[in-house]
């Protein structure tokens, strides 16, 4: 969710005039905020490349900028299924971790496709070993 965010960039379109890091927005004009870039942002993010989900405990968040982290998007349009959609990934990769070992296929390419939402470009090729004896 946060080095491969599904919903790599959304749009808003502004209210009114305005300067944003620097840069002139103009009523109306539609600005791209992506999570891809924020999520990488090392300003943000100590060793932003590395997965780390332990960055994520209360006291290593407490001091993170609130949209340093926005998968789900923010404000009044924000996601209606971000409770639903972790709680879902969470329990399908709990149940089936609990019954296989997942191995990737050695020397198939994964590579991320952006089109709408961000995509495994070959798929992800793996082969599953039971866990029972
Ligand atoms: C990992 C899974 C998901 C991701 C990453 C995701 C991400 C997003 C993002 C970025 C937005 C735009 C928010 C914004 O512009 O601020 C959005 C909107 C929305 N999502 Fe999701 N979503 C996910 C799963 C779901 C699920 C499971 C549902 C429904 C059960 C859902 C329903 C919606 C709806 C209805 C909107 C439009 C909300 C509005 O415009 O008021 N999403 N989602």
């Amino acid at each position: 969710m946060r080095l491969f965010p599904p919903v790599w960039a959304t749009n808003r379109q502004a209210y009114g005039d305005d300067v944003v890091g620097g840069e002139r927005v103009r009523k109306d004009d539609t600005v791209t905020v992506s999570p891809w870039v924020t999520h990488r942002d090392p300003a943000l993010w100590e060793r932003p490349e590395v997965f780390d989900p332990e960055r994520f405990t209360p006291e290593r968040s407490a001091t993170r900028a609130e949209y340093a982290y926005f998968p789900f998007g923010g404000g009044p349009r924000r996601c209606i299924g971000n409770q639903f959609a972790m709680m879902e990934a969470q329990l399908i990769l709990a149940m089936t971790a609990q019954l296989f070992r997942l191995k990737p296929v050695p020397g198939h390419p994964v590579e991320p496709d952006p089109i709408l939402t961000l995509r495994p470009r070959h798929g992800i090729v793996m082969t599953l070993h039971s866990r029972a004896r």
